[in-house]
C-alpha cells in the first residue's frame, strides 16, 4: 500500500508528482490512499513505503490536466483517488474523457464545474468593509466558499481592486493584496472580519436602484444569490421589503406610466398558456451555466461575471446589445443600468412588455479600462464579438425569435455577422436566409450620450418607432399563432 500526503489541499503539484510516479511504478489505484499532511494524522501511521524515482514520462490529454487543475479545488476529500483512477485508465484509454457517461469522467466533469461555479459566486458575492480611513485605510472581506478556491479567485480582485489594499478572509486560507503582491495566510473564524462601515450604504442603493419590481422572479433571483451569501451581503437587508413592495411598486410604476403624455399603446401580455419550453430546443439555463465558465477570449480575466440573456424561452422577439456595463457586471443581468432604464422606457411607450423579450448581449462580459475607482466602458473589437458569437447563435436557436433587433453597430455586426451600418439598414425588418428577421436600430446610450435636448428628443422618438415595428412583428406573430 502507497499512502501519500500532500501539501495542502490544492497541492495540485504534488499530486501530479506522486501520481506520475505511482502510475510509472505500475502501483494500481486501489493500492493507494490520499491525504493532505495537516488532516489529522491516522493513530498508527502508515509507513510509507518510497517510490523507485520514474525513469520514464508519459502524456496524457491537456484536457485532463485542466480538469484536474480545476477539479482538485473540490472539497470531496476522494477527488485525489479519483484524479489518479482516471489518469490510470487514460494511459489504457487515450480518449476516456471522450465518453461522458463513464462515471468517473461524469464526476470530474462536474466536480470542475461546481468548482467554477463557487469561483463565479466568490467574485460576485464578496464585498469589502472599509477598515481604518484615507491614508491608512484597508478594505476586509468575509467569505465561505463551498471549495478551496481562494487562491483560484484571488487574482481576479487583484485585477479588479488593483489599487486599494485588501483581504478576502475566509475559514480556510485568507488571501491579502497590499498593490503589489497577493499573499496568503491561515483561514480565521468569522468574528475576526468587520461587520459594518460606510461602503454599506453604496451597495444598498446601488442594489435598490437597479431592483426592477417587474421584472422579479424571487425563485430565479434566490438562485442566482442563494441565501448562504445574504448574510455577507450589506445589501441583503432590502431584499425582503423590497420583494414585500414589489406589487405595489409595480402597480404605482403602471399607474404613473398611463397618465404620462405618451400614453403607450395597449400591452400584449405574455403567453403564459404557451410558455411551456418548446420541444427538441436547447435549454437556456444549460446555456447560461457553460456560458458561465466561458474563456473564448480573454474579456472573463477582469469581468466579475459572465451576463448571459435574460428572458423566456417562448420569447417571439430577442434585443441584442453591446456588452455588459458597470452596474450589468455586477449585477449579472443584461439592461438594468442607466442605459437599461432608457430600453425600459422605450419599449413601454412602443408598447412591448419587456417581460415578453428575451435581452441579451453580442458579447457577455465587461470591457473596461479602471480610472482610479470608477470603471471606463471599452468598445468591443472584432476578435472578441467573433469569439462571442457561439453564445448569441445559441441563443438564438435556442429561442427561435420571430423578430432579432440588434441595437447599435456590435450588436449589427455580431447578428448579420460582418459590419453593418446602421442608418443604411435601419426602419425595416430584413430577412436572411435561415429565416431569422432582423431589425437594426440605435443602443439606448447612444441616446444617452446625446449632448443636445432636441437631438436626444427626436432620435428617441426614432428609437421608439424602430421598436413598433419590432411590436407590430410581434402582434402579427400573435394572431398567426
Ligand atoms: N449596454 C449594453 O449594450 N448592454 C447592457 O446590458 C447594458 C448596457
Amino acid at each position: 500500500m502507497h499512502h501519500i500526503i500532500l501539501d495542502s489541499e490544492t497541492d495540485f503539484d504534488g499530486w501530479r508528482k506522486s501520481a506520475r510516479a505511482l502510475a510509472l511504478n505500475d502501483v494500481q489505484p486501489a493500492d493507494v490512499t490520499w491525504r493532505v499532511a495537516d488532516d489529522a494524522p491516522e493513530l498508527f501511521e502508515p509507513t510509507y513505503q518510497p517510490l523507485e524515482p520514474p525513469q520514464a514520462t508519459f502524456n496524457v490529454p491537456a484536457r485532463f490536466v485542466e480538469l484536474a487543475e480545476i477539479a482538485i479545488l473540490h472539497r470531496n476529500p476522494e477527488r485525489f483517488a479519483l484524479l489518479y483512477r482516471l489518469l490510470w485508465r487514460l494511459r489504457q484509454r487515450h480518449d476516456l474523457l471522450e465518453i461522458a457517461t463513464d462515471p468517473d469522467v461524469a464526476e470530474i466533469v462536474a466536480m470542475a464545474k461546481a468548482v467554477r461555479r463557487d469561483e463565479h459566486k466568490m467574485h460576485a458575492f464578496v464585498r469589502f468593509r472599509e477598515v481604518g480611513r484615507e491614508q491608512t485605510s484597508h478594505f476586509v472581506a468575509w467569505f465561505e466558499p463551498e471549495h478551496h478556491i481562494v487562491e483560484l479567485a484571488a487574482p481576479f480582485f487583484a485585477r479588479r481592486f488593483a489599487d486599494m489594499p485588501w483581504s478576502i478572509l475566509t475559514p480556510d486560507i485568507c488571501a491579502h493584496w497590499d498593490g503589489h503582491a497577493v499573499s496568503f495566510t491561515p483561514g480565521v473564524v468569522r468574528s475576526e472580519a468587520p461587520t459594518a462601515d460606510r461602503l454599506e450604504e453604496t451597495w444598498r442603493s446601488y442594489y435598490a436602484s437597479i431592483f426592477n419590481p417587474a421584472r422579479l422572479k424571487v425563485q430565479a433571483m434566490q438562485k442566482e444569490m442563494p441565501r448562504k451569501y445574504w448574510r455577507n451581503l450589506p445589501e441583503a437587508s432590502l431584499i425582503k421589503p423590497l420583494i414585500k413592495s414589489a406589487e405595489r411598486t409595480a402597480n404605482a410604476m403602471i399607474a404613473k406610466a398611463a397618465s404620462e403624455p405618451h400614453k403607450p399603446q395597449k400591452r400584449l401580455e405574455p403567453p403564459e398558456a404557451n410558455d411551456m419550453p418548446r420541444k427538441h430546443a436547447d435549454d437556456l439555463e444549460t446555456l447560461r451555466e457553460e456560458a458561465a465558465d466561458c474563456r473564448a477570449c480573454h474579456l472573463y480575466k477582469n469581468a466579475t461575471q459572465t451576463v448571459f440573456g435574460e428572458g423566456r424561452q417562448t420569447a417571439r422577439i430577442m434585443l441584442v446589445g453591446e456588452q455588459p456595463g458597470d452596474k450589468e457586471d455586477l449585477a449579472g443581468k443584461p439592461f438594468v443600468g442607466p442605459a437599461g432604464q432608457m430600453l425600459d422606457r422605450a419599449l413601454e411607450e412602443a408598447g412591448i412588455d419587456r417581460r415578453m423579450v428575451y435581452v441579451t448581449n453580442a458579447v457577455k462580459h465587461f470591457k473596461f479600462v479602471p480610472r482610479g475607482k470608477i470603471r471606463l466602458h471599452q468598445k468591443p473589437n472584432t476578435p472578441e464579438i467573433k469569439a462571442c458569437r457561439q453564445w448569441y447563435e445559441r441563443e438564438l436557436a435556442a429561442i427561435k425569435p420571430d423578430l432579432v433587433v440588434a441595437m447599435g453597430a456590435t450588436a449589427a455586426q455580431s447578428v448579420f455577422g460582418k459590419i453593418t451600418p446602421i442608418n443604411k439598414n435601419r426602419g425595416r425588418a430584413i430577412d436572411f436566409d435561415d429565416g431569422t428577421r432582423a431589425l437594426v436600430t440605435v443602443h439606448p446610450s447612444y441616446l444617452l450620450r446625446l449632448p443636445d435636448a432636441d437631438a436626444k428628443a427626436r432620435e428617441y422618438r426614432r428609437f421608439v418607432l424602430d421598436l413598433k415595428i419590432a411590436a407590430d412583428v410581434l402582434r402579427k406573430s400573435a394572431h398567426a399563432a
